[in-house]
């Protein structure tokens, strides 16, 4: 495979970095975009050969973002943040990507299949549509693929934002009976599928969902249990339509209660099986082995 010079924005955050170092291990030429008042966070990056261009995303600055992308095959986004930088800034990096001809455009998705989940139900997957639905009018000959990874099999999600488990308490949480596929990849795994689809050669899928696990609720608490050698108090917090009026409730006041329902239209989307992957796209990364629920709990010693 010839050299690839990939453009990375988000490469300070916790995903952006393992998807910065995984590009660096393939052999990529690495352009990050940074915020000035961030440099000093990419210090090892620079290190190992990645180069920055300083500037922000959503800052309307044309000449920084054709810096960025000038010459590139891909344009990875890792990024977090409201409407303004998911739909504006992304839309502003995707023309600059198009008018330089790059290749690939991979958005910073990373979710459940939110194409499949209705609008309305996570407001966070909302922008992400919103962005991927102005990408197909916008992007020319530039292939957009978005990575679906279901939720994260690490400390700040599947056992922390969500609260699926909490090692601390011993407890697990569900709505319902618990009975349809769930989907977890890790970051580092998320990011290594990312790398790999940022310089593959092939035509790839629009919405390329790849898994670390898939595992009913029963099945992640037996994962669990059985990595860590500890018995989980499940606690069922009530049917979904307990968790629809719950939700319904918090968010009825706009914003004020985002950080309580927003971990909770995740869990819908996730226990109702309407963000569930399908079809997955694991194979056609054959070097790619995902961690399962079980390595990710012994390699932490949760
Ligand atoms: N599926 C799941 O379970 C799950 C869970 C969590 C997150 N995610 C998704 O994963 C993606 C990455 O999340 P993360 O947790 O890695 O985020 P993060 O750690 O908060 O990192 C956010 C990154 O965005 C950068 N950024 C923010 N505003 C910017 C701007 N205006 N211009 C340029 N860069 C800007 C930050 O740079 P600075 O260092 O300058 O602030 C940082 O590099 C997001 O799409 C998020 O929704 C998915």
């Amino acid at each position: 495979m010839n050299k690839k010079i990939v453009a990375l924005v988000g490469s300070t955050g916790q995903l952006g970095k393992l998807i910065a170092n995984a590009l660096l291990d393939k052999g990529a030429e690495l352009r990050l975009l940074v915020r000035a008042e961030s440099r000093s966070k990419v210090a090892e990056l620079e290190a190992r050969g990645a180069t920055v261009v300083e500037g922000a995303l959503g800052a309307n600055d044309a000449d920084a973002l054709k810096a960025l992308v000038d010459g590139t095959w891909a344009v990875v986004s890792a990024i977090q943040g409201g409407p303004d930088l998911i739909v504006d800034g992304q839309a502003q990096l995707l023309r600059a990507a198009r008018n330089a001809n790059v290749h690939r455009f991979i958005p910073s998705t990373f979710s459940l299949d939110l194409f499949k989940v209705p609008l309305g139900h996570i407001v966070t997957s909302d922008w992400r549509r919103q962005f991927a639905d102005l990408a197909e009018s916008e992007r020319g000959d530039v292939e957009v693929v978005h990575i679906l990874n279901g939720g994260f099999l690490d400390r700040s999600t599947l056992f922390g934002f969500i609260d699926v488990i909490n090692p601390e308490t011993g407890k697990a949480h569900v709505w319902g009976d618990g009975k349809v596929i769930e989907y977890w990849t890790t970051y580092r795994d998320t990011a290594l599928y990312t790398a790999a689809a940022a310089v593959d050669e092939r035509e790839l899928p629009r919405a390329l969902a790849v898994k670390g696990e898939a595992l009913d609720f029963w099945g992640v608490v037996a994962a669990y249990e059985e990595a860590s050698g500890k018995k989980l108090e499940v606690e069922t917090l009530g049917s979904m339509d307990d968790l629809d009026a719950l939700i319904n409730e918090l968010s009825s006041s706009g914003m004020d209660n985002f950080r309580k329902f927003l971990p909770l239209m995740y869990y819908r989307s996730t226990l109702n099986g309407e963000g569930a992957l399908d079809p997955l796209y694991n194979d056609l990364f054959p070097n790619i082995t995902p961690m399962t629920i079980g390595d990710y709990v012994r390699q932490e010693g949760l």
